[in-house]
């Protein structure tokens, strides 16, 4: 996977090569990390990038010609390439955005600055995406987000492979607890069934904690998660249990 980003900021990205799982996977050239400047592709001599708002109104807009250039020559580079506009207004990137976008050999991530772009340089983008609902000063944050979670996803990126699909919103639940030792730490213990060694037992346990945990957390994820019967069976447990407790108290004096 080669990620390109067209950004103002190119020394940004230095930061991911500072450390961690994200150096190793170039290093090892799992991934590729390519910047290039957009200011490089500006039209005129003072290498200006942006423009006033047509229609009066504050802030500058990015113009459209040096992107279009930007994104051109990244294109020519790497005609396979999907080509990714970071805004507020694109689609959400979650996991699920993540696994698709991370079939592509390319992605081109499209940085913007100031207060927005101009709006006909999404003619020219693939897809819009967005990391949340709220307002970075640019791109290159959400680009870096893109650039972390879908390399993780590429095949040798992570020593272990299995990691990466048993952690949170990967099955499209929340993860299962996590425990080192010590066994007891401030009072607190490890759960008996994880020193137990029997595996299926443990399996079991882990799914239902990531059921109960979704539940309680994130139940809007269970909607889209595609559960066993075995699943459904201990969710109407808790149902059943919940309605229980509130039968009881009602009935209290
Ligand atoms: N640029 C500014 N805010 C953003 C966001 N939330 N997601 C992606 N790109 C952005």
């Amino acid at each position: 996977m080669t990620f390109t980003v067209l950004t103002l900021f190119p020394e940004m990205f230095s930061a991911l090569l500072l450390g961690g799982i994200i150096k190793r996977a170039v290093e090892s050239k799992c991934i590729a990390i390519e910047t290039v400047d957009i200011r490089d592709f500006a039209t005129n001599r003072h290498r200006t990038v942006d423009d006033r708002p047509y229609g009066g109104g504050c802030g500058m807009v990015m113009k459209p010609e040096p992107l279009a250039r930007a994104i051109r020559h990244a294109k020519q580079k790497h005609p396979e390439a999907r080509t990714v506009l970071l805004t507020p207004q694109g689609r959400l990137f979650d996991q699920r955005v993540a696994r698709r976008v991370a079939q592509y050999t390319g992605l081109v991530l499209i940085c913007g600055r100031y207060e927005g772009v101009d709006e006909r340089v999404s003619l020219l983008v693939d897809e819009e995406l967005s990391i949340g609902d709220y307002v970075l000063t640019g791109g290159e944050i959400a680009a870096m987000v893109v650039i972390d979670v879908v390399s993780r996803l590429i095949p040798g990126v992570l020593g272990n492979v299995r990691s990466a699909d048993e952690e949170s919103f990967s099955s499209g639940l929340l993860e299962y607890p996590q425990y080192t030792r010590p066994r007891s730490f401030e009072g607190a213990q490890v759960p008996d069934i994880l020193l137990s060694g029997n595996h299926l037992a443990i399996k079991q346990w882990r799914r239902r904690v990531s059921l109960a945990r979704t539940l309680a957390k994130r139940p809007d994820l269970l909607f889209r998660e595609s559960l066993t019967p075995e699943d459904i069976e201990f969710l109407k447990k808790i149902h059943r249990d919940i309605e229980a407790i509130i039968e009881r108290h009602m009935q209290a004096p």
